[in-house]
């Protein structure tokens, strides 16, 4: 009863290639972040700023704990999951953790956006392009070494999706799930 799980940075496309997976193999999909909005009954930015990251980081932890273990599930989490080393342990156990890795640049470009102010790790009045560079130079070691890499992106889900669903059909774990062709049955 395996679990797929998405990690990277933020704008890497994890909630909606997650989805797209979800899809293809009729599994159900959870997004961390989603979860943690739903049991507080408030936006990140908001948790973020009366409770502080460490609160948030806590909460990771404990919707990933309370993740059904027996189903097959496709999750999504946010990008600083990696720094919780206890959920990420929980995720791999699970089953197979897939980076989706993105550029500095396409993050830049997309912090341009209303995008942005939804995310208290991109707070508006820094220097974004330094501070991109640094969050992602203290990450890039932790999503490497949880993950399995694939190219990702905003605006690539689909491409990351075959990816991903190429990769699992060549699994022994996985072969049950998938057709003669390949394609998820
Ligand atoms: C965060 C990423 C966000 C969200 C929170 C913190 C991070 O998720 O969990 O704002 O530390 O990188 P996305 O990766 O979905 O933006």
């Amino acid at each position: 009863m395996p679990w797929i799980s998405l990690i990277g940075f933020m704008c890497s496309g994890k909630s909606s290639t997650g989805r797209l997976v979800a899809r293809q193999l009729g599994w159900p999909h959870f997004d961390t972040d989603r979860l943690i909005v739903e049991r507080e009954g408030k936006s990140v930015a908001e948790i973020f700023r009366e409770r502080g990251e460490a609160y948030f980081r806590d909460l990771e932890y404990r919707i990933v704990e309370e993740l059904p273990p027996e189903r097959d599930i496709v999750v999504s989490t946010g990008g600083g999951l990696v720094l919780v080393e206890p959920a990420m342990e929980i995720l791999r156990v699970q089953g197979p953790v897939f980076w989706l890795s993105v550029q500095p640049e396409d993050v830049l470009e997309r912090s341009q956006r209303p995008w942005a102010a939804k995310r208290p790790m991109l707070r508006e009045g820094e220097d974004l392009p330094a501070r991109v560079d640094r969050l992602m130079a203290e990450r890039e070691p932790l999503y490497r070494r949880w993950g399995t890499p694939v190219p990702g992106g905003f605006d690539h889900p689909r491409e990351a999706t075959r990816h991903i669903l190429s990769i699992l059909s060549k699994r022994d774990e996985f072969r049950p799930y998938f057709g003669f062709g390949g394609s998820p049955r």
